[in-house]
This record gives C-alpha cells, sequence and structure tokens, in this order.
C-alpha cells in the first residue's frame, strides 16, 4: 500500500513528521553552563498585559526560543506548570512547544528580572488559529460563557480534521487543561501542522469527569459517526499513552523537584506550597478520571459497527 503513495507524497510526509520530532527532543543546548551566551540574538518581542515574551536565536544551532517572563513575581506558580506540563507533553510525543526553567538569579538574553525565574519555550512555528483567521476550528474543553464542560460534538468533528489536534485535545484532558483558546493554538501552514502553546493553565478542572460525563450523555442521546469515532480512537490512544507514562506520583515529584529550584523567598515560599497541595490533588483525582473515561470510549470504539 505505502509504495503506491507517490514520492513527493512521501518527501512533505518526512518533512512534516520531522518537524514535529524536533518539537518533541528539543536539546536546549542553551541551557547549558557550557554555553556561550554571545550566540543567543533578540530578534522579538511579544508583550503582553501581564506577561513578557522576548524572542531570541540561537545563531550557533539556528534555533529560535521564546523566553516568558510574568509581569508579577506571584505567578511564579504558573512558571513551573508550564515546565511541568511540557515535561508530560514530551513522554507522549504531543505537538505543544517545549519548556525549561531559566533559574533565579541566572542572566539569560531577554529575561526581564534577573532575580525571577523565567521559562524557556521552543518556538511554535506558524501562527494562531485567532490571527489568521482560521475556520471554524475551535478546541476548548471547558468555557463557563459558551456553557461548554468536556468534549462537545463540535470538539470531536475538529478533532477529525487531524491527528495532532486529537493529540492536543487528549493532553488537555489528561491535564486538566483549560486555556485551548483559539488564540493558544497554532497553525503551520508549511507542514499543515497544528501545535498547542501556553500550558500554564493546567491541573485546575477535572476534566476526565466533565468528558465522561459529556460523552455518556451524548452517546445516549445519538451514537457517533465513523468520522467522530476514527477522531475518538486518536484521543484514546493518546489518553492510554499519557496514563501510563504518567502515574500522579511521578506527575507530583516532577512537580516537588521544581519548586525546589526556584530559591523562593519567604513571601512566596507559603503562597506556592498551597498551590502545589492543591495541584496534586488534582492531579490524582483527573488521573482516576481520565482512567474511567478510556473505558468508557473503549466500550463505544468497540461497539461501533465496522
Ligand atoms: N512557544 C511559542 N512560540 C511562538 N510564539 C509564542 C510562544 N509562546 C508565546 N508566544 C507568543 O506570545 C504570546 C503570549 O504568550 P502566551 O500565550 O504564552 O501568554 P499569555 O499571557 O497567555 O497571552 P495570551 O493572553 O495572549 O494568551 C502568544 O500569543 C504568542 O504570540
Ligand atoms: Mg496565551
Amino acid at each position: 500500500m505505502i509504495y503506491s503513495i507517490p514520492y513527493y507524497i512521501k518527501i512533505v510526509f518526512m518533512i512534516c513528521l520531522l518537524s514535529t520530532i524536533e518539537q518533541c527532543k528539543a536539546s536546549f543546548e542553551v541551557l547549558d553552563p557550557s554555553y556561550d551566551q554571545k550566540n543567543i540574538r533578540i530578534i522579538g518581542q511579544k508583550n503582553k498585559k501581564k506577561v513578557y515574551v522576548v524572542i531570541v536565536e540561537d545563531q550557533l544551532h539556528k534555533k529560535i526560543y521564546c523566553v516568558k517572563q510574568y509581569c508579577e513575581p506571584d505567578k511564579i506558580f504558573l512558571s513551573l506548570k508550564e515546565v511541568l506540563i511540557s515535561l508530560i507533553a514530551e513522554s507522549a510525543n504531543i505537538p505543544v512547544n517545549r519548556v525549561r526553567l531559566i533559574p533565579a538569579e541566572t542572566f539569560f538574553p531577554g529575561k526581564s528580572y534577573k532575580k525571577r525565574i523565567a521559562t524557556l519555550h521552543t518556538f511554535t512555528p506558524g501562527k494562531s488559529l485567532q490571527s489568521i483567521n482560521y475556520p471554524k476550528v475551535d478546541i476548548q474543553q471547558f468555557n463557563k460563557r459558551r456553557k461548554v464542560f468536556g468534549l462537545t460534538r463540535d470538539v470531536i468533528n475538529h478533532m477529525s480534521l487531524s491527528p495532532n489536534l486529537a493529540q492536543i485535545v487528549a493532553f488537555d484532558t489528561f491535564t486538566g487543561s483549560k486555556n485551548r483558546s483559539r488564540v493558544n493554538v497554532f497553525f503551520d501552514e508549511k507542514s499543515n501542522d497544528f501545535y498547542g502553546i501556553d500550558l500554564k493553565k493546567a491541573f485546575l478542572k477535572d476534566l476526565g469527569h466533565l468528558t465522561y460525563e459529556s460523552i455518556k450523555k451524548m452517546y445516549a442521546a445519538k451514537s457517533f459517526t465513523s468520522r467522530q469515532i476514527d477522531a475518538l480512537k486518536i484521543y484514546c490512544d493518546t489518553l492510554k499513552k499519557l496514563i501510563t507514562k504518567n502515574p500522579p506520583s511521578d506527575i507530583c515529584k516532577k512537580l516537588d523537584a521544581l519548586v525546589k529550584t526556584t530559591n523562593l523567598n519567604n513571601k512566596y515560599v507559603l503562597l506556592t506550597r498551597s498551590s502545589v497541595e492543591e495541584c496534586k490533588e488534582m492531579i490524582r483525582q483527573n488521573y482516576n478520571s481520565t482512567k474511567k473515561l478510556v473505558k468508557l470510549l473503549d466500550d463505544i470504539i468497540k461497539n461501533h459497527p465496522k
């Protein structure tokens, strides 16, 4: 079957695959203590009200990154979460940006407050769906205003447009992420791929449970089409991979290790500690409900007429 595919399609496919792998295996040479920071050039800036985003180029390895730092010092926990969530993404090759911590008291080009931590993100190709007016696609699983709590048929239909989208949606369910609005989904016209950015609002909602309830209700009202089932298969396989590779005890260990490296001063220790405990509770809760969700999906997929 694969032999009948024209060679130029195979080449395009390989290029797309390589760009995805590049995201998955980010090596962050610029953070190595032996790296000469003179090779880093600031090439852009995207300052928002609450966050500074500075785009830098590693001229030695020809790579682009974003340095992200919150304007308010009490937002430290958001930076830690971005790194944590990125580590989970790496375990299952999810197409979202990779993130590492730039420690406090460490100089790095593009870091605005030297004394505080910042995060370094692989640069995501393409532009946000919002900025290019990409038609329709919306994969947000939590939106109070629009009364979206879990998966909807629209989200499942949009997931069926690309395996990348189904993977990102599964990742958001597993990490209880409620921030996947159209500004935080990028589309790269060159590779036709979708990517997620902005991972901070994770482990805030038990999306595993909300999705379990929404799927049960949807399925009772009407069965899924074959196209929807195909999208749900990718979604469910991605959830299984995330569940196997990220038991809650591992995620909590990673979170503790991150907190340890931050050298928090007294003022923020308490604040971060209570956020960490709340986050751990949500990690465990979401993990258990996602397992239940996978069982439900397996049954639905198995019972779908071939
Ligand atoms: N990894 C990345 N690759 C490319 N651009 C990025 C990346 N991270 C951030 N940006 C750019 O910086 C902007 C702000 O970053 P981010 O979304 O992480 O912060 P934010 O505070 O949530 O802003 P917003 O409210 O716009 O979502 C993004 O909209 C995007 O244009
Ligand atoms: Mg954002």
